[in-house]
């Protein structure tokens, strides 16, 4: 019946060099015309990296104190606008965050860099970009696709793996993504760049960075408030942050907040995509000084 009322999935199409699908390529024109503020920080990451994770961390960040309320009562994707989203019968991301009286604007974005709104690097914009191992990536975006209706068609996993190094996948080339943000971090002080692996190995450390970067100081108490609320166990029961309210999502598939663990990627490889994908990736990411860890 729930399938029913929905369109068929979205078909993945090339896009200026990148694939997507065209719920996030229809607003295209407000979305390059955007206007950014000084003050919004743009939350940028390939899907699966971790985005909610430090999403609800920037939030609690800046309205955890003054706004408690709003961690329990808002869905994240009205307190973080998802910038390309366009999607019929709902808001689209660049009408949320017009109309956000907040400041400043937690916007989210999976943009390669090369798509990003020119008028985030005209203001300066903070931006604030996850990655996360690509074999765990991988593996998280695969659960995802099967239990996303508005995501193209994932197939198996061994069909699924090889389109993945491919880079057919919506927003493109994991390699391309994580590659391309990279190296424009290397001349742009304004952008902080995160591993989802550090967060999960220590999230003291990783939200001491993130406040320095954003010249914030949190007493002891709102510390242990933001790590708290953050946690895996938290944000899995927490309604607004699990998108239990997404009526295209099918828990009984796979849910959103699905393991939240390093190391998954070991429950899907056989030890001969394993060697495949350990070729392939030693070729595509020879020319990077970028490095990831798998495990923990
Ligand atoms: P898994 O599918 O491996 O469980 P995104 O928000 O970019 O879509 O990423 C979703 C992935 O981040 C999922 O990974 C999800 O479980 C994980 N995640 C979300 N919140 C997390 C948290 N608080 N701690 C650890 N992992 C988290």
């Amino acid at each position: 019946q729930k399938e029913m009322d929905l369109p068929p999935r979205p078909e993945l199409f090339e896009f200026h060099g990148v694939s997507m699908i065209h719920y996030f390529t229809d607003n295209w024109e407000s979305v390059q015309n955007f206007q950014a503020k000084p003050d919004d920080i743009v939350i940028a990451t390939y899907p699966k990296a971790g985005t909610t994770w430090v999403s609800h961390m920037l939030d609690l960040l800046y309205f955890g104190k003054c706004s408690p309320e709003r961690g329990s009562s808002m869905p994240i994707f009205e307190r973080v606008p998802f910038l390309e989203f366009c999607v019929p019968g709902l808001p689209t991301g660049v009408e949320v965050a017009e109309s956000m009286t907040s400041s400043p604007r937690l916007i989210k974005t999976h943009f390669p860099v090369q798509f990003l709104p020119k008028s985030f690097w005209e203001q300066k914009c903070r931006i604030i970009y996850v990655a996360r191992n690509s074999k765990d990536n991988a593996v998280s975006y695969f659960h995802f696709d099967r239990m996303n209706m508005v995501e193209p068609e994932p197939g198996d996993w061994p069909s699924f793996l090889q389109r993945f190094q491919e880079g057919k996948m919506v927003f493109g080339s994991w390699y391309d993504h994580v590659k391309g943000w990279w190296e424009k971090k290397q001349t742009n002080p304004k952008i902080l760049y995160l591993m989802y692996e550090d967060l999960a190995e220590d999230m003291g450390r990783e939200l001491d960075r993130v406040c320095s970067f954003l010249g914030l100081s949190l007493t002891e108490e709102e510390r242990c408030k933001v790590i708290e609320g953050v946690g895996f166990d938290a944000m899995k029961k927490n309604s607004m942050t699990n998108y239990s309210t997404i009526k295209v999502m099918d828990f009984k598939i796979s849910p959103f907040m699905r393991k939240g663990k390093v190391g998954d990627w070991k429950n899907h490889f056989t030890v001969s995509q394993n060697e495949q994908f350990d070729k392939e990736y030693k070729k595509k990411m020879t020319h990077t000084t970028l490095r990831f860890r798998t495990e923990i």
